[in-house]
């Protein structure tokens, strides 16, 4: 009989022996493929639930607790490959949390273990957890001694050989307070621009490619041969210590300072939290940022921030009891592909999303993904990453069994397809060569890149005459960012575009002329029509940048917009320099736009492009006879942050991240949207991260929202 989906609950005395039986194998199984052979066979999520499941059998059935358990032991034996070396300290596991109640749970345990009550604050920090492996490496007397994996916890393999090739890890301590003997506790790992890297060099040689970057961290770290560990740049983050002959601190927060002084690195997303809602803030920021960082995290870890209270209470079996991991959910999940509908966007690319059979990854439902173009579709595009074909050059079809990925805020992936499950009746999706649109025109592949974007999307060529892209024009027009006109959205611009009462810019500034006709309808009553009204009109005076913007060109996003204005100053001047280099593609004044900073040639060529058309240089003018751009302020040249390049980063509170690029713009600064040598300085707020990291990285100067406020008067 399968006991597998049987719940805990309803399991007699002899099925939860056999339950407990089998656990031990297939968690055993697991555990050396994860640990021994760097190729795992069950997803983390799966592995956790097999754990949780053994352990709730226990539970009920304590008397069962087989001496080979899963729950006694942690990871897998050390393999042979290597020598062995005891732990003088055990290296623990970490109990794991799924929920909010979970990790009230911990907290709660911890508070009735120390007699302490329920009320009382017990601050703890909260830090990401890296998907790596865990390593010790020990000091003697400031010199590296050795370096051991975790193994089974009690013994691991002796890895030092590779680790002395390692840059993250000091030969020597810095300074010279470390105590005698340090062993430095932490996570060896890959970020995920190294194991792209790592899997490019391993098709160039004929060689397979890692799944992941964990299982490419811990086959680079456990290689016979160190030169071979020497060309893979394996990180490390030190984050807590075995054996230590002296006190390292009086708190987690002191003691990783110190590991940091003494050269190693630590994460800069560890956070002290003084209650339970701050570490799950914190962890809910970490989960949204998960796809930013640059390297794997599967969760966060939340540790009792004074070491004497840790000290007391010390551990249960395998886990610290002051220590606890909260795991983020499953950020995979199987499901089916429904359908593919194809999206007429603005410049008339045809953009192909998938219909799912809706489910929850990584905490939130999920029904739709982006399946980018249609050689993304029949497996010919290559991954971003890796350089390698996306799912294996597997093609996608409907009613294929589609794996779903989705990390923090990126935006849903189909990572896979179980081919297995596939109709044998299926055909390869064909990508449609008309646009869908009702003038059915002929959608070609093109344009001068070749193996670049304009050669792999497929785009409409009726343009204007396209009533998708016009349709898509205009939401770009009324959007946040350009016209910004309060209630009139993409359902309104659809109404209004059906009836054929706007069919270009200028006609939603004569939209009150058509009240007898929009009176009445369904949503059109009389005060929301004086109120469109009334928002439209506010509209006729608009900055230049916004106006620019609005116009929809190709390339010329808000950013650029932002200059074009500033440069010019007034939209006469502008035009009449468009006009000029139109005359004139080689002459001063193309010159003069192609070289304003930060906008590019292709960016020029696209500007020039859409005022050589004459249909959309008439529908410029007719909307200029609408409304009138606001001559823009000429930059601030004397204010103190006049040439500076600055990034924002993390959450402002005076302010919105908007306005304060808005302000530092308008007193001559350059905004940039990542840190790099060029960055002069970096304004941070609470919860920056990777960019926050980068800056210390590379000495850029950082400051806090006050500063920049007392900086700029
Ligand atoms: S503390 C006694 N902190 O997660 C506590 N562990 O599932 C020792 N891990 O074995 C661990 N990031 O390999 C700690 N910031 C972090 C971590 C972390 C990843 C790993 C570590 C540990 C495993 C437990």
């Amino acid at each position: 009989m399968n006991l597998a989906h049987h719940p805990v609950d309803s399991l007699t005395k002899e099925q939860a022996a056999s339950e407990l039986a089998r656990l031990a194998q297939v968690i055993g199984e697991n555990r050396r493929a994860y640990y021994q052979d760097d190729a795992p066979t069950l997803s983390d999520a799966d592995y956790d639930a097999l754990e949780r499941r053994n352990r709730l059998i226990e539970e009920r059935f304590p008397a069962l607790v087989r001496p080979d358990s899963p729950s006694a032991s942690v990871g897998s034996a050390a393999s042979t490959k290597f020598a062995k070396i005891p732990h003088r300290m055990a290296m623990l596991s970490l109990d794991n949390a799924f929920t909010r109640e979970d990790v009230n749970d911990f907290l709660g345990r911890a508070q009735r273990f120390l007699g302490l009550p329920d009320t009382a604050l017990l601050s703890c920090t909260a830090e990401p957890k890296i998907d790596g492996l865990s390593l010790s490496v020990r000091y003697e007397k400031g010199q590296l001694a050795y370096a051991v994996t975790r193994g089974d916890g009690k013994e691991g393999e002796d890895v030092t050989a590779n680790v002395l090739t390692m840059a993250d890890i000091p030969k020597r301590l810095a300074n010279s307070d470390w105590p005698e003997i340090l062993e430095v506790r932490g996570e060896v790992y890959l970020s995920h621009q190294a194991f792209g890297a790592l899997n490019q060099a391993q098709i160039a040689a004929g060689l397979p490619i890692y799944a992941n970057p964990r299982n490419a961290a811990a086959g680079s770290l456990r290689q016979i041969d160190p030169a071979i560990t020497a060309q893979r740049p394996l990180s490390f983050f030190a984050y807590t210590w075995g054996e230590i002959s002296a006190p390292i601190g009086d708190t987690q927060v002191q003691a990783v300072a110190n590991l940091a002084k003494w050269g190693f690195l630590t994460n800069q997303d560890m956070k002290l939290c003084a209650s339970a809602d701050e570490l799950i803030a914190h962890y809910e920021d970490l989960g949204q940022r998960r796809g930013e960082l640059g390297y794997d995290i599967d969760g966060v870890v939340y540790k009792i921030n004074d070491l004497a209270l840790q000290a007391r209470l010390g551990i249960v079996t395998r886990f610290p009891r002051w220590a606890i991991a909260h795991k983020f959910p499953p950020e995979q999940a199987v499901t089916v592909l429904d359908a593919i509908d194809i999206q007429v966007g603005r410049t008339g690319a045809l953009t192909p999303v998938a219909r799912l059979r809706p489910v929850t990854v990584g905490g939130v439902v999920v029904s739709n993904a982006t399946l980018h173009n249609e050689d993304f579709i029949a497996g010919k595009a290559l991954d971003r990453v890796s350089g390698l074909p996306v799912r294996g050059g597997k093609d996608l079809r409907i009613g294929d069994h589609v794996v779903i990925q989705r990390a923090g805020d990126v935006i849903p992936q189909i990572v896979d397809i179980l081919l297995d499950k596939r109709d044998s009746q299926s055909a390869p999706f064909a990508f449609p060569q008309i646009c869908p649109c009702p003038l059915a025109t002929p959608a070609l592949r093109g344009g001068s890149d070749v193996g670049g974007e304009e050669e792999i999307v497929r785009r409409c060529t009726g343009e204007f005459a396209c009533p998708f892209q016009r349709l898509r024009h205009l939401e770009l027009f009324v959007s946040r960012k350009a016209f910004d006109i309060d209630g009139l959205g993409p359902r309104q611009l659809q109404d209004f575009f059906d009836q054929g009462l706007v069919k270009e810019p200028a006609d939603i500034f004569k939209l009150a002329g058509h009240r007898d006709i929009l009176a009445g309808q369904e949503g059109y009553g009389e005060t929301s029509l004086n109120n469109l009204f009334a928002a439209i009109d506010r509209r006729r005076d608009i900055e230049l940048s916004r106006f620019i913007f609005g116009l929809g060109v190709r390339h010329i996003g808000e950013t650029t917009s932002g200059i074009l204005a500033r440069t010019f100053g007034s939209w006469r001047t502008f035009f009449d320099t468009v006009k000029r280099a139109l005359a004139d593609r080689s002459g001063e004044a193309y010159q003069q736009i192609a070289t304003i900073g930060g906008l590019g040639p292709v960016a020029c060529d696209a500007l020039l492009d859409f005022f050589d058309e004459p249909h959309n240089q008439e529908a410029v003018e007719r909307l200029l006879l609408e409304v009138v751009p606001r001559d823009a302020p000429p930059p601030v040249s004397d204010s103190a942050v006049a040439g500076l390049t600055i990034v924002f980063t993390g959450s402002l509170e005076t302010m919105t991240r908007d306005e304060a690029k808005a302000q530092a713009t308008r007193l001559g600064a350059k905004v940039a949207g990542s840190v790099s040598a060029k960055t002069d300085l970096v304004v941070a707020g609470p919860g920056a991260g990777s960019k926050l990291a980068k800056a210390s990285e590379l000495g850029v100067r950082v400051i806090s929202e006050a500063e920049w406020a007392a900086l700029i008067g």
